[in-house]
């Protein structure tokens, strides 16, 4: 039974790009025909403010893969520091692989549903989410494994998104987004720096 959406609150889609401008990894989730799955992507961006566009990359032979052509819906929720374990645990294993389980449950990670797409999202550990329809782009997918989509709904944990931008600080570190550097290890976002205008 999914859990009532929590401290979360709305972003406007006009703010959704800054959610991933600064390139965290993130977690795509997908559901199609009764299933659901959850994996782990570091290679996804921003490509358009107005509406608010996301490229990312989802390998054709992905069970997410599958479920998001079956569906054209895409999850994408961004994980802090404290979700590190269960990231590099979806981003390998295969939910092909589960039998009648999924991800959500032999990692246990509660969801929510979104509220536009009913897709399941992810709260618990996690910084934001957007929910998002794919763009078919059929040559771009086949070619590159990147997929197109438009976020259609949004949400941050106000402790460290609010007002479209990120306050990444001590009383937050478990919210601090993840960054892949390879092979499980991860450094968080953290430190802020500010650009002055030059003289
Ligand atoms: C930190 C991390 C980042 C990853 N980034 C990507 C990515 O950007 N694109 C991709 O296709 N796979 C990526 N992967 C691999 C998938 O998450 C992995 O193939 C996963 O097992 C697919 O699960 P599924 O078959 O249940 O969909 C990443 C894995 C990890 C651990």
């Amino acid at each position: 039974m999914p859990a009532t959406l929590s401290r979360f609150t709305p972003v406007p889609l006009e703010q959704a790009s800054r959610l991933l401008n600064h390139g965290p990894t993130v977690l795509v989730t997908s559901a199609a025909g009764g299933r659901r799955n959850i994996m782990s992507a570091a290679w996804s961006m921003p490509v358009e403010f107005s509406p608010p566009r996301l490229a990312v990359v989802i390998d054709k032979h992905t069970y997410t893969r599958e479920l998001v052509m079956a569906s054209g819906h895409v999850g994408i929720c961004v994980p802090g520091a404290a979700f590190a374990d269960k990231a590099y645990a979806v981003g390998s294993s295969s939910g092909r692989d589960l039998g009648a389980r999924d991800k959500f449950d032999a990692y246990a990670i509660p969801t929510v549903t979104g509220p536009v797409l009913g897709l399941p999202l992810v709260e618990e550990g996690v910084a934001a989410w957007l929910e998002c329809r794919l763009i078919p782009e059929p040559h771009t997918e086949a070619a590159y494994d990147t997929c197109f989509v438009e976020v259609v709904s949004a949400a941050a944990d106000p402790r460290v998104f609010a007002g479209g931008h990120w306050t990444f600080d001590e009383g937050n570190a478990d919210l601090h987004t993840l960054h892949h550097l390879g092979a499980g290890v991860f450094v968080c976002a953290g430190r802020t720096v500010r650009a002055k205008p030059l003289a």
